[in-house]
């Protein structure tokens, strides 16, 4: 069977008359939409006097110019549909097709206005026509743009949804062309790989037996979320006009993002694992585009929520998420949690396990709100709520998400309290392994490595240089690792021995750092050899938790996975802080112990003396065996940390979590023995 696509190309070809695309063009409505002459897709509709008669209307607000030649025949085609508009009060979307070019004008004061034109690419499946179709078509169907929410985001957005299928097909399309493509992939499957159990097995289901297509697809979906959230930035700094020439003469900024850059907004690290998508393609200008016309039928100006909470939840299904531990709080939980947590509007706050930025989001809302009641918000305040706002994850793409969604609610409340966009928006969130201090320190103590932290990258323990001992020379540390990385790569791949490359590679770090990057670079060799150069910043992530300083106050929804579900890694850390804070379980029970109780306990070294942490637990952690040492510690003082209350969410409708999982909320204070 010849495909929609074939027979156009076919009819085109050769000369057919306007009867014959008009046929075409409802057939395609008829068997691709599914829009039957009783579901309102009529043909030679008389529209009264003065209108004549349209060649196709859909349900009433929709009208099709039918032409033979586009190209020929423009100024014919926007005429009539101007004729059209004037007779039909209904109309608010015309389209001119040859049925290979479609244009998509909306009526603007009376008169169409070109809104959006593609070109049907010869071989195109069916799917990709009838995509093109109705992305263009949804994003017409409106007057004023809607404020947008989560809920409607997601749906626009989602696993099977227009935009999601066009967008995935155009992304493979583009990633087979792609040069940094497959290094950019090797550094995220090795980042996720050592950081989530399972993920292979995961991959493998996704790629439906296939590892390596299961990476692809899932990196695939990664990037469609990150090119989701940069865009979404990028449509509540610019103008609509300002938007529309980007994308359509410098697409490549505007899908890493380099656009925000270029204002001031850091919402990406400059080499984040998704900046293959830079060099467009056709097919990607045509993925950015689309997923433009899906998005600016919102207003992003009202957002006060982190939106993409449910999207990201639909889009890495929900399989996935649980074997990594991850269930995302509804807003109503955090903002509980962050309510009774955060009770100043002075507040350091950190999300150790951020996720999309929940409860960042709620924790900036409430500090703003606190400090409006104290008096009227300035553009100093804001920027502080920026600065005082930190959140790690070892999710690149949740660290993303949070940033985009930190600047949405900024701007609003910018916005809202009439103040200009803050100047420089660089938020502290960060990819990063909080349990990065508990694993080290484990490691210095048990392997007795000198005096230095030793981290765990691509499966090597590697070390921190003995001179780093604070925030900024961790950051100074990792940018010189990628510098000698990056030329170790390229002197390796002009032809240099190893040492050769390392050696004058070398000479770009400071002396002090020169032996541990030496010993790093030699333990990644395989991987840089490979051409990956990204270390520097999957190094710096590990190395900042370790210095970060000290927090007034510690909210979120730590990853859950009980001991048995562990792999050997967690189980490791699991073990080392049942024996050091001495909360070790009867043995019988020990496999239900909750990964969420030690990063519990890991977390409290982020805050200062004093300092409250506000926690989403598994209600086991008051219901099982397995957590009552913890818990009689927590409560009778000999932890760093001790209970002030638990609030058991059982029975609260709506249920937090899907399934009915039961939880509680746990609220502490630092202060007690420390270990
Ligand atoms: C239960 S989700 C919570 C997300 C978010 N706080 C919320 O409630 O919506 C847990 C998050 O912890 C992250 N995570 C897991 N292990 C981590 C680690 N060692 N360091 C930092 N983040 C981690 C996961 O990537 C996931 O985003």
């Amino acid at each position: 069977m010849p495909t929609f696509t074939d027979r156009i190309y076919q009819l085109r070809a050769a000369r057919a008359s306007h009867g014959e695309i008009e046929h075409w063009v409802l057939d395609v409505l008829d068997q691709l939409l599914g829009l039957s002459y009783s579901q309102g897709a009529r043909a030679e509709v008389y529209l009264g006097p003065g209108g004549g008669r349209a060649d196709v209307l859909v349900q009433e607000d929709v009208v099709i110019e039918v032409k033979r030649n586009l190209d020929d025949e423009r100024d014919d085609a926007e005429t009539q549909l101007r004729t059209y508009f004037n007779a039909r009060r209904t109309l608010n979307v015309g389209v001119a097709t040859d049925g290979i070019r479609w244009m998509f004008y909306v009526k603007s004061r009376g008169v169409p206005r070109l809104y959006h034109e593609f070109e049907l690419p010869a071989d195109s499946p069916d799917t990709h026509l009838k995509d093109l179709i109705l992305v263009s078509l949804q994003a017409f169907r409106r007057k004023t743009p809607p404020p947008v929410d989560a809920r409607q985001l997601c749906d626009t957005l989602k696993l099977g949804t227009p935009t999601f299928r066009l967008s995935t097909e155009l992304l493979t399309a583009g990633s087979a062309v792609a040069n940094r493509f497959r290094v950019e992939r090797r550094a995220w499957i090795a980042e996720f790989k050592s950081v989530y159990p399972g993920f292979d097995d995961l991959c493998t289901a996704l790629g439906e037996g296939n590892l390596d297509t299961g990476y692809s697809r899932l990196y695939i979906r990664h990037t469609y979320l990150v090119v989701i959230a940069k865009l979404l930035a990028a449509i509540r700094i610019f103008d609509e006009a300002q938007l529309h020439q980007m994308i359509d003469h410098r697409p490549g900024e505007v899908l890493d993002g380099t656009v925000l850059l270029h204002n001031g907004v850091r919402v990406a690290d400059k080499d984040d694992y998704f900046s293959w998508v830079r060099e467009p393609s056709d097919e990607l200008k045509t993925f950015v585009r689309e997923l433009f016309l899906s998005l600016e039928r919102y207003d992003f100006s009202t957002v006060d929520e982190d939106v993409f909470r449910l999207l990201y939840e639909e889009v890495i299904d929900a399989d996935t998420r649980h074997r990594i531990g991850e269930f995302f709080t509804p807003k109503w939980l955090a903002q509980f949690i962050v309510e009774k947590s955060v009770t100043d509007g002075q507040y350091v706050v950190l999300d150790p396990a951020c996720g999309s930025g929940t409860f960042l989001v709620e924790s900036i809302r409430r500090r703003a709100s606190l400090r409006e009641k104290a008096g009227k918000l300035t553009s100093n305040d804001l920027q502080d709520l920026v600065e005082q706002t930190w959140g790690f994850d070892i999710n690149p793409l949740a660290v993303l998400l949070s940033r985009v969604n930190i600047y949405l609610v900024v701007s609003r409340i910018a916005h809202r309290n009439r103040l200009p966009p803050i100047p420089s928006f660089n938020p502290h969130i960060q990819t990063a392994d909080s349990l990065s201090r508990i694993r080290s320190s484990r490691h210095r103590t048990l392997l007795a490595h000198g005096t230095g932290y030793y981290l765990t990258m691509a499966q090597q323990m590697v070390p921190v240089p003995p001179s780093v001992t604070s925030l900024d020379e961790a950051i100074r540390v990792g940018s010189s690792l990628s510098k000698v990385c990056e030329s170790y790569v390229s002197k390796k791949a002009g032809g240099q021995s190893h040492k050769q490359a390392l050696d004058s590679a070398l000479e770009l770090a400071p002396n002090a750092y020169r032996p541990a990057l030496k010993e790093i670079v030699n333990a990644l060799r395989d991987e840089l050899d490979d051409g990956d150069g990204i270390w520097g910043l999957v190094y710096r992530n590990k190395v900042v938790p370790l210095f970060s300083g000290q927090f007034d106050c510690v909210v979120g929804n730590p990853p859950w996975l009980v001991y048995r579900e562990m792999d050997s890694g967690m189980k490791a850390v699991t073990d080392y802080v049942l024996t050091t804070y001495d909360i070790k379980p009867p043995s019988k029970v020990k496999t239900s112990f909750d990964l969420a109780i030690a990063f519990t306990l890991a977390s409290a070294t982020y805050l200062k003396e004093g300092g409250r942490l506000g926690f989403v637990l598994p209600r086991s952690l008051v219901s099982g065996l397995q957590h009552l040492p913890f818990l009689e510690r927590a409560s009778s003082g000999g932890l760093p940390i001790h209970a002030t209350e638990i609030d058991d969410l059982q029975g609260v409708m709506p249920p937090p979590f899907p399934h009915g999982i039961p939880c509680v909320a746990a609220f502490f204070e630092r202060g007690g023995d420390a270990v």
